[in-house]
């Protein structure tokens, strides 16, 4: 079958239609004009010229015209004559000499002002005082004017017969309000070569079936039917369903990873006391993450209340080591600094928490949350962002499990290489960060270790605490192939469209 043969016997009903339709046009017709021969409505007809379009078969041509009709006033004009008409008539009737209450009278005084002003702006006429009255007078150009219509009563005349008009009739008869304006497409279909091609080749315009029914089945007529052959390689517009955004997805995605490893899923609040976030973690007071620079101070709630009990073994602890056998940061502690409101740091806040709530092993928790940190906005780094942390409480964990967990997590997401490097936090020892290798290069993508004695010791933790945080719009971005994390949040609702489920 040639190649045109093919484009035939895929040809719908209605585009053959719009084709021979177009035959008898000479190649070339308005939608308009095809539906009223026959074809059917407007919409089908510019349908099927779509598809035609787009297998190169015809060109639609599409021009913008602005079309002008009549208003209200424009036919009053017409019907009765411009007010300027009216006076004109008069003054001829008498004359060419009337007085301005006589004209009122017979043209009404709502016209007589408009009349008036266009009378002069013709120069059709003169306004005098004559024995205290005023009178019209007409001048030779009005006797002139008298004989014949002016260019604005033709274009009136011409857009009443159906034709358009052009000229400076447009804008003054536009200010007069007597005709209005609207755009319109113009559409012209022709036949491209390949259609006339086709034409030439001859159509069949015996309707072809283009689905298989039931009723075709059960009655055997399939067995007869012409079927027309469906391009599976034709154009169709893309449709995006809703879904969740990817990072969302992503969300999902590990929480399900985790409950897949026996862990449970725990949460928290967003604003906290520095003794929780920091305190009750070992972190010194003079720790520079604890500098204005680095935290959200909030300045309501000024304080948050701390068990008082609590406050005062923390306080111990970290000024002399208090029940535990360190030795403490040696400085004074402030209990004022501890009860300080702060936007939450890390996540590590609502694990220590959980521990201290629940101190008997076993707990396998996990939780992943937004954190803030005053950070200036660049490709790697938001002053809010998310964590996925976690612990295993049990007896006798170890350095090599939590190596072991991470790993894990990571292969399930599907990331191969990673590395583990020595790394320091101040409740965590040994500690160690995490690295995966990236486009060649290692990123770095959170920190875990062992809690101290000095975390465990004081909330009667009495087993080891495997602890990890690590961020998530670091993975985000290499799992979604982006350069740069501000991308997750710019909502390019394009990119969220088009964007595979993850
Ligand atoms: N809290 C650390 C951070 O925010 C991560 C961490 C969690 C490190 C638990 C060790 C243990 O970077």
């Amino acid at each position: 079958m040639s190649s045109l043969e093919k484009i035939i016997n895929e040809l719908s009903l209605h585009e053959k239609e719009v084709l021979l339709s177009l035959h008898s046009f000479e190649g070339k017709s308005t939608p308009e004009d095809i539906a009223k021969n026959d074809v059917g409505s407007l919409v089908k007809v510019m349908n099927a010229s779509s598809w035609l379009q787009s297998k190169g078969i015809v060109d639609i041509h599409e021009k913008l015209e602005t079309i002008y009709s009549l208003t209200k006033e424009g036919k009053k004009f017409l019907t009765q004559g411009m007010p300027e008409r009216q006076a004109l008539t008069e003054l001829i009737n008498s004359n060419g000499q009337i007085d301005l209450d006589t004209l009122g009278n017979k043209i009404g005084k709502d016209n007589l002002a408009i009349a008036l002003g266009w009378l002069k702006k013709r120069d059709w006429a003169t306004l005098q005082s004559k024995d205290n009255k005023k009178v019209i007078l007409i001048t030779p150009q009005g006797k002139k004017d008298a004989q014949h219509n002016t260019q604005d009563e033709d274009a009136l005349k011409s857009l009443k017969e159906g034709s358009s008009i052009q000229g400076t009739s447009v804008s003054s008869l536009k200010k007069r309000g007597a005709i209005k304006e609207k755009e319109k497409i113009l559409r012209t279909i022709s036949l491209t070569q390949k259609g006339k091609n086709i034409l030439k080749k001859g159509l069949d315009i015996t309707d072809v079936l283009s689905q298989l029914t039931p009723e075709l089945i059960q009655t055997g007529k399939w067995k007869t039917a012409t079927f027309r052959p469906y391009d599976v390689s034709a154009f169709v517009p893309s449709l995006y369903g809703g879904k969740k955004h990817p990072l969302t997805q992503l969300i999902d995605k590990i929480k399900s990873i985790f409950v897949g490893m026996g862990f449970q899923e725990i949460a928290g609040n967003y604003v906290e006391s520095c003794f929780w976030t920091m305190d009750v973690l070992f972190i010194p007071q003079d720790h520079p993450a604890r500098d204005l620079q680095d935290t959200f101070y909030c300045k309501q709630p000024p304080r948050m209340p701390v068990d008082k009990h609590l406050l005062d073994s923390i306080a111990n602890v970290h000024e002399n080591g208090g029940s535990t056998s360190s030795t403490g940061w040696q400085y004074k502690f402030s209990k004022k600094e501890a009860q300080k409101s702060i936007l939450r740091t890390h996540t590590t806040v609502n694990t220590i928490r959980y521990l201290y709530e629940h101190p008997d092993p076993p707990s396998k928790i996990f939780q992943i949350g937004k954190v803030f940190r005053r950070e200036n906005i660049d490709s790697t780094h938001l002053p809010e962002f998310q964590q996925v942390e976690g612990i295993v409480h049990e007896k006798n964990a170890n350095f090599c499990q939590l190596i072991g967990i991470l790993k894990e997590f990571y292969h399930q997401l599907g990331f191969e290489k990673l590395r583990f490097r020595p790394a320091y936090f101040p409740y965590t020892e040994p500690s160690m960060e995490v690295e995966v290798q990236w486009h060649g290069k290692w990123m770095e993508l959170g920190g875990s270790g062992i809690f101290r004695p000095e975390v465990t010791e004081p909330l009667g933790i009495k087993e080891t605490v495997l602890a990890w945080g690590l961020g998530l719009e670091r993975i985000a971005i290499m799992y979604l192939g982006l350069n740069d994390i501000r991308e997750l949040y710019f909502s390019d609702l394009d990119w969220l469209k088009k964007l595979p489920l993850l």
